[in-house]
């Protein structure tokens, strides 16, 4: 069977590759729900459903394990379908298929502990806070799963998150490196602002941010530390496969990557962070 990436659009392809890279001979189908992108500005209960049926497609085209390759969808509708939705489409289908996220990764990365990991607070004063930015799309802040699942394993690091409206809708159209670095500044300029200071370090917590990770590098001070969530993803899924052989991944090395909007070749942006052309199927 083979591994399902799932985004909105284009910036789960940031994920996708670093999948890939791990496990070069696995199957993987990738889909990108173009038709609906962007999701940062919808509702939690549209975000659910168009999640829901993104997966059921990557399941329909013989995906046994879905990664969600998007915050919002990882933050807004993960646990909810694997409470409610999976275990009867489990058993309907009659094979294991499972989901998911990206978000338990990443903070796993930025706190340096497990998922399991839940901090007993002694009240005991915390002298120096690691201040850490998370730029996300608007529905990603407003469920605060950053600064509530990194409070509870670490109370030195605090989280500032900056949404940031427009860049995945700019970045799934192609917009320009000058016109994309402006809206990035600002967004870099705001939150420094807000924090009194830059931050320590900082999450591209959009998949579609890491697109243009060199712009935010160049808005940030020089040598702000990035936590790289493809990779902290990647680390996750091999661990899991590890743990988990009944979702044998394939070993034939397919790429198949699908859209539920206009299909054809990608635009250059998303070409030269991809490093040539890249054609999608209508899913
Ligand atoms: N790439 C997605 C994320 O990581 C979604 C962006 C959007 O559709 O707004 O949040």
């Amino acid at each position: 069977m083979a591994i399902g990436v799932f985004d909105s659009g284009v910036g789960g392809l940031t994920v996708h590759r670093a999948l890939v890279e791990r496990l070069p001979t696995a199957d993987f189908v990738y889909l990108g729900d173009q038709a609906n992108a962007p999701y940062g500005g919808r509702g939690g209960e549209e975000i659910v459903d168009l999640t829901r049926a993104g997966c059921e497609r990557l399941f329909d085209a013989g995906c046994n394990l879905v990664v969600l390759a998007c915050n919002t969808a990882s933050g807004i509708a993960l646990r909810r379908l694997q409470q409610t939705w999976l275990p009867g489409f489990r058993e309907a289908l009659g094979r294991p298929v499972n989901i998911l996220g990206i978000i338990v990764p990443t903070i796993e990365a930025a706190t340096g502990l497990p998922w399991e990991h839940e901090a007993e607070r002694r009240g005991e004063k915390v002298e120096k806070l690691d201040i850490l930015a998370v730029f996300s799309t608007p529905a990603t802040a407003r469920s605060r799963v950053y600064e509530i699942e990194i409070d509870k394993r670490r109370q030195d690091v605090a989280v500032f998150s900056e949404p940031c409206p427009q860049l995945a809708r700019m970045i799934e159209d192609g917009a320009g490196a000058v016109e994309l670095a402006k809206v990035v500044e600002d967004h870099v300029g705001a939150i420094t602002t807000r924090i009194g200071r830059p931050p320590d370090r900082a999450i591209l917590g959009c998949t579609h941010y890491e697109i243009i990770a060199d712009i935010f590098r160049a808005a940030l001070p020089a040598g702000t530390p990035l936590i790289h969530q493809p990779d902290a993803t990647a680390d996750a899924l091999q661990r899991y496969l590890e743990r988990h052989p009944e979702y044998e991944p394939g070993s034939s090395g397919l790429r198949r990557f699908l859209t539920t909007g206009r299909p054809g070749a990608q635009h250059k942006l998303v070409e030269t962070f991809w490093g040539g052309p890249l054609s999608f199927e209508q899913a």
